[in-house]
């Protein structure tokens, strides 16, 4: 596994990020975005689950700012087996992001309505509720709707911060959009368009566009686009554990921020070695 260090080169890992995030140091990273998988590939069992209720700092795992999230996932964890393993898979790594967050950072991750509000309860436990900033709509237009109900077309971002009164944003850095009604503003701002909101419209990866790199679940780059440049500033290092193709890599190579994209893929590395060699 090739090794870190704040002053040498990006890095594209391929590696179980349970192996490799451990080797990094604390607050190394000022953003850290993650879109992992729903179906982690384990054998779904069913567990004996305990649901006493902890009291604060008495749980089997004491979390951030003395809260225990042991009550939290043995009561949903009772609800939903497939949420139980998606926990146990996804929680250490989760840990891992608050601890490899420097004071200024925020992590990004990605989900869907399926996941979302489990994971929020997950989040508001490990990182506290006071550090909570967005959940983000990511609203796409693409595939087959369904009659049978309201037809899903959109993701979840839940945006956390480490330090609710240190955190990097600066909304100035992401591009505009333009205004709905732009006759009832003036030309000037009309013009300059306006701040984007937590609800994002955004095309998906088309299958023709130059963007695509053929890896299935692969981002647009104009979502990781905003993500980048308001949650980070150039130079600073940042971290997608569940790379992919490696959309935050490219995203962040484009804007002068230093990357680690790390996936247990090979495939995905293959895509990536190729994608982001101009900044490797
Ligand atoms: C939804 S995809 C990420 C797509 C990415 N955001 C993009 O734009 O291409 C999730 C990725 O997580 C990787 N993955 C799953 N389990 C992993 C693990 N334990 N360690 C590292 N990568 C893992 C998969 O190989 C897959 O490439």
């Amino acid at each position: 596994m090739p090794s870190w260090s704040g002053d040498g080169a990006n890095l594209v890992v391929n590696a179980d990020n349970a192996d490799f995030l451990p080797t990094l140091p604390d607050g190394a990273f000022t953003l850290v975005y993650v879109d992992p998988p729903f179906n982690t590939g384990r054998v779904q069992r069913r567990q004996q689950l305990s649901t006493r209720r902890a009291e604060a700092g008495t749980g089997n795992r004491v979390g951030f700012k003395g809260q225990s999230y042991s009550t939290v996932k043995g009561t949903l964890a009772s609800y939903d087996d497939a949420f139980e393993d998606y926990w146990e898979f996804l929680a250490p790594r989760l840990i891992e992001a608050w601890r490899l967050l420097a004071d200024d950072g925020t992590l990004y991750l990605h989900l869907d309505y399926r996941e979302v509000h489990y994971a929020k309860v997950m989040l508001d436990a490990l990182f506290g509720r006071d550090s909570f900033l967005n959940e983000i709509i990511w609203a796409y237009d693409y595939g087959a709707r369904t009659t049978r109900k309201w037809p899903a077309k959109h993701d979840n971002i839940l945006v956390y911060v480490k330090n609710p009164s240190a955190y990097h944003f600066d909304s100035q850095a992401v591009d505009r959009e333009p205004y709905m009604a732009p006759g009832l503003v003036t030309p000037e701002k009309a013009a300059r368009g306006k701040l984007p909101t937590d609800v994002w419209w955004h095309t998906i990866v088309s299958p023709t566009g130059k963007e695509k790199t053929g890896y299935p679940t692969q981002k647009p780059e104009g979502l990781l686009r905003r993500v980048v440049a308001a949650s980070s500033r150039e130079g600073d290092w940042v971290l997608d554990f569940f790379a992919g193709s490696g959309t935050l890599g490219a995203v962040s190579g484009k804007l002068g921020r230093r990357f680690v994209c790390v996936d247990s893929n090979p495939q995905a590395i293959a895509v990536m070695n190729a994608r982001l060699d101009r900044w490797l």
